[in-house]
């Protein structure tokens, strides 16, 4: 008898390549209608986690339609061609300048920034013209300038020891103290000589979500200036906090009030509350950007100052940080930051009552939970990690770097697709995981010793 199917799948949408595999190897020889290309690229997307239940990313899950529809709209223009596209540019001016005032720029006609892909690369761009600022003082005083160091702490994200390694600049990583999980002035001061490019300070840290101690590093920083004339500029990573402190916490000195913050960063894809990937770099004055690091190319029809690590790359992020710049304004912003801080104090207390775990970060500069379990669980952070990851859960469970090493932690990034709904629910899923884990003590076999330390060295 026949096995095949009375109606032939090529009648049917999107079925015909179904029990196929797509192309993995070599480049595929022939195509596919669209419907099934996408469909099964879309299918086995699917698999991968769900965007808006992954509580370990700082990058925002949930645009509005509008925001969307311009994005798509914006998908094709290359934002490099300034030629072509001059109101596309325009928007990434006009954004630059709004930041330069949201960050308290003496002069926001004077201040210059650049969008970016994301802060790695803006704070790679902007230790760079920090590195050939120093370079060219040194060379013009007749000093040596073949030795410079960077200054910051082990709080920072990867992308500062990148930059140290990419650019040949000695690094002076300040070790995390066991009881103090960000820098403190005393320890930026050993280290500070004539040849620091810059010292870095973080605004919401990936670890813990604290901020450094800012406007005392700026105050250590003058006075060394004062006493010494080594004029040692301040990066500040605001990554995560560069959109959160100015309007959960207008007051605080941290930005370009701060007489030696040369410049900023921050992730537009974070709390700025765009799709990745968009980041900015601010700097106070633009005389803090060295021209030779600003390259002027006439192949795409004009001049065009380029200052950029990428050529070629996408508009719609940068329109959909001026979207979200218009329509939210202050107030709008303010007022996302509010609810996003009132959840995330939320979890911060219901965690608190359960009795089973201890808040490292209780000030909370920003909506991000930090907590570890008491002394004397049966189990640990890495345990819970895996057992949320049942449920759908991304938590992740870290050690912190040296010399606080022997902490782990677990961290909730609350963004604004995290419902107080939502939050119930996780609590809910923690305390069933807590419940499971009760009294199942740490591994003893062999078997479970080796699937639990390949949990701790996934996460
Ligand atoms: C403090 C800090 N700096 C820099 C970065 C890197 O940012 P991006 O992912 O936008 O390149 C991050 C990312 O999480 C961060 O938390």
């Amino acid at each position: 008898m026949s096995t095949t199917p009375a109606a032939s799948s090529d009648d049917l949408p999107s079925t015909r390549y179904f029990s196929r595999p797509l192309p993995r190897e070599g480049f595929p020889d022939r195509g596919m209608p669209a419907a099934d290309a996408y469909e099964l690229i879309h299918l086995g997307l699917r698999v991968d986690g769900q965007p808006s239940m992954n509580l370990a990313s700082f990058v925002t899950t949930w645009m509005e339609p509008e925001a969307e529809r311009l994005i798509a709209e914006a998908a094709a223009t290359n934002h490099i061609d300034h030629e072509e596209y001059p109101v596309a540019e325009a928007v990434e001016q006009i954004c630059t300048r709004m930041l330069a005032d949201l960050w308290h720029a003496p002069d926001i006609h004077r201040s210059v920034g650049v969008a970016t892909i994301g802060s790695s690369e803006a704070i790679m761009l902007g230790l760079l013209a920090h590195k050939f600022s120093w370079r060219k003082r040194r060379q013009d005083a007749g000093l040596p300038a073949d030795k410079p160091n960077v200054v910051f702490g082990a709080e920072t994200h990867i992308v500062w020891d990148k930059f140290a390694r990419y650019f040949d600049v000695e690094l002076r990583k300040i070790p995390m103290r066991p009881d103090r999980y960000v820098l403190h002035p005393d320890d930026v001061a050993e280290r500070i000589d004539e040849n620091t490019i810059a010292v870095g300070a973080v605004l919401g840290t990936t670890f813990i979500g604290e901020n450094d101690p800012i406007e005392e590093l700026n105050d250590l920083l003058v006075q060394v200036k004062a006493e010494k004339g080594w004029d040692i500029p301040l990066h500040v990573d605001g990554a995560s906090g560069g959109f959160i402190a100015p309007f959960a916490h207008p007051d605080e000195r941290w930005d370009f009030r701060l007489e030696q913050v040369a410049s900023i960063n921050a992730s537009g894809h974070k709390y700025g509350l765009v799709y990745p990937g968009i980041g900015w770099l601010v700097f106070r004055d633009r005389s803090y950007l060295p021209e030779d690091l600003v390259f002027n190319v006439n192949y795409l029809g004009g001049a065009q100052p380029t200052f950029t690590f990428n050529f070629s790359r996408g508009s719609a992020m940068i329109q959909a940080q001026y979207y979200n710049f218009v329509r939210l304004g202050r107030a709008g912003y303010t007022a996302i930051v509010y609810n996003m801080m009132a959840n995330a104090r939320y979890l911060n207390e219901q965690l608190e009552r359960t009795g089973r775990f201890e808040i490292l970060n209780p000030g909370l500069a920003e909506p991000v939970v930090t907590f570890r379990l008491k002394p004397d669980t049966d189990f640990d952070e890495f345990h819970l990690s895996d057992q949320l990851r049942q449920h759908g859960w991304i938590v992740p469970a870290y050690t912190l770097p040296p010399d606080a090493q022997d902490v782990t932690v677990l961290r909730v990034v609350v963004r604004n697709d995290m419902s107080r709904d939502k939050v119930d629910i996780l609590l809910r899923h923690l305390d069933e995981a807590c419940t499971y884990l009760d009294g199942r003590g740490m591994p003893t076999t062999e078997d479970d010793r080796r699937t639990h330390e390949h949990q701790r060295r996934r996460c």
